[in-house]
């Protein structure tokens, strides 16, 4: 069962000096959800932000916040996002130790659940608690940065996370190099909504639009 193509811009690219400002930008530009990516220099080797500014930038946009925690542990502040406005939490498969109890505790929450894999894990890693989750994230890039270069072994397992989801209600989304170039490949394997940074925020908010637009055709468009 697919589900419409969505563009996530990922706001690790944005000038953080004006966060609310470049959220708006993207909503109009014409984003389908806003990824953010929480990094504690813990699990990831970076520190980007937490529940304050999620709750901070809450307002710029009605868009579905899709919240991406690379943070270890991660259950401790599950509740923090939640409150602060997320609409999806996503958590890594490598962050918790009892991975199912950490997706209950997201839908009690009355949020959407997302796990999410490093390029190093199998997709057998979320073999067990599909029926917990809304969609599984897949790292397309090693976590921690904007701007790498794609991963292309994850197309196998995208393809493989594909047929393990069967007719479940559950969205793929790919993180990490994705951009027009990659697009296609990733939407054919499966994928259904990707999360771009670099890809979104360059040539400044008049090119946001059209940096979105040529995603979307670049998935949409079979390969010549
Ligand atoms: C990396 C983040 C990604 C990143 C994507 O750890 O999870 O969301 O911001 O950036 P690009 O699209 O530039 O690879
Ligand atoms: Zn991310």
């Amino acid at each position: 069962m697919s589900h419409p193509l969505v563009i996530a811009p990922s706001i690790l690219s944005a000038d953080f000096s004006r966060l609310g400002e470049e959220i708006a930008a993207v909503d109009s530009a014409g984003a389908d959800w806003i990824h953010l990516d929480v990094m504690d220099g813990h699990f990831v080797p970076n520190i980007t932000f937490g529940p304050p500014i999620v709750k901070a930038v809450r307002g710029a946009s009605t868009k579905f916040f899709d919240c991406h925690l690379m943070i270890e542990p991660c259950d401790p502040y599950l509740e923090a996002f939640a409150e602060a406005g997320c609409d999806m939490i996503t958590v890594h498969a490598e962050a918790t130790r009892h991975l199912d109890r950490s997706l209950q505790a997201i839908k009690s929450l009355g949020k959407q659940a997302g796990v999410a894999l490093n390029p190093g894990t199998p997709e057998t890693a979320v073999e067990y608690v599909l029926d917990r989750v809304d969609m599984v994230l897949v790292m397309t890039v090693n976590p921690g940065f904007g701007g790498q270069a794609f991963i292309p072994a994850t197309l196998d397992k995208i393809r493989r996370l594909r047929a393990l989801i069967g007719d479940r209600p559950i969205r793929i989304e790919v993180d990490g190099g994705i951009a027009p170039d990659t697009a296609r490949a990733v939407f054919e394997a499966g994928a259904d909504t990707f999360v771009a940074g670099s890809a979104v925020f360059k040539g400044g908010a008049s090119a946001y639009a059209g940096n979105i637009a040529a995603l979307r055709e670049a998935a949409e468009k079979p390969a010549a």
